[in-house]
């Protein structure tokens, strides 16, 4: 069976495959009918054990989009209460007959768990601190529509690093596809394995790498995960590596400013960038859908052979 677990499995051809596939369902999304009859024979269970506005309305819409059969189930008010486990979930799902499994979750690791014990194919949307790789896909994929390609295009992903799966599905891809990246932000947030692991530049003022990128992708600040105190305040933050137009009007060219969602405004990223034409956030959104059909099709099997 076939799993999208991470970034880091992947090869470049794998990549460029689904970025190619999906180009072509951002066309029929275009259209006046958006569905395609592909996956009319499949039925796709979406297993959200953590919160999630954009990737799971994203995938549903994707499912429905390719005439798959959907099921929902989120933790919050099933049997998960009363203390079923993982396992015991999911292989009560399946023997309904169920054959691929979407899933987010708190813990790292949880969907590659899962690959090891059951025989659906599972799509990762999520898991702690590890992996997003359809968020990774869908920030690459709205690059290459920006700028034409990823290679040699300066990227910096700023904030929150250490506790970021975008930040690090971002890192896997961007490298893979030869673009330059940088990770920016306060020191406390930036793990220092990062700069060697993955050969990428550090920096720890914020004007610096705006200077530098051609992209900013700006993270949120992970309230949730965070165990320490790393600033006084979220306003001291803010005052420190939150974007904000001043900045950017200082620059000599136009970058282009992303956000995974959901945003901190006033905290990372300031209303009057976010809402800016500078700003594809909504893009990203957007093309969300076309890269998770083309994720869903592809591990399905429906390769190049048969007609959308
Ligand atoms: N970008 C993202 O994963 O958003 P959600 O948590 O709302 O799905």
């Amino acid at each position: 069976t076939k799993h999208l677990l991470g970034i880091r499995e992947l090869v470049p051809r794998d990549i460029q495959l689904i970025l190619d596939t999906a180009t072509q369902f951002k066309e029929v999304l275009q259209r006046p009918i958006k569905k395609v009859p592909s996956l009319r024979d499949v039925t796709i269970v979406n297993l959200f054990y953590e919160n999630s506005t954009r990737t799971r309305i994203s995938f549903e819409l994707a499912e429905k989009r390719l005439s798959a059969d959907t099921i929902n189930f989120s933790a919050s008010g099933s049997s998960v209460s009363k203390g079923e486990t993982l396992l015991d979930t999911v292989n009560n799902i399946l023997s309904m007959k169920v054959d691929m499994v979407v899933m987010r979750h708190s813990a790292s690791g949880a969907p590659h768990f899962l690959a090891k014990h059951i025989p659906a194919a599972i799509v990762n949307a999520g898991d702690g601190i590890n992996e997003h790789p359809t968020q990774a896909l869908l920030d690459a994929f709205s690059i290459r529509e920006k700028l034409g390609t990823l290679e040699g295009k300066k990227i910096a992903i700023i904030g929150d690093i250490m506790h970021s799966r975008v930040a690090l599905s971002n890192l896997y891809l961007l490298k893979k596809m030869g673009a330059e990246v940088m990770v920016a932000g306060p020191p406390t947030l930036i793990p220092t394995y990062m700069k060697e692991a993955f050969d990428v530049r550090v920096e720890y003022n914020l004007q610096k790498a705006l200077e530098w990128c051609d992209v900013a992708n700006v993270l949120r600040i992970q309230l949730e995960r965070q165990n320490q105190v790393l600033f006084s305040s979220l306003r001291e933050y803010n005052l420190a590596y939150g974007v904000k137009k001043s900045l950017l009007d200082r620059l000599d060219k136009e970058i282009i400013v992303m956000h995974p969602g959901p945003i901190n405004r006033g905290v990372e990223l300031d209303s009057d960038v976010a809402d800016s034409k500078q700003s594809i956030i909504l893009q990203q959104v957007e093309n969300g859908v076309a890269v998770r059909m083309a994720v869903l099709y592809l591990l399905a099997g429906r390769g190049e052979s048969q007609n959308n």
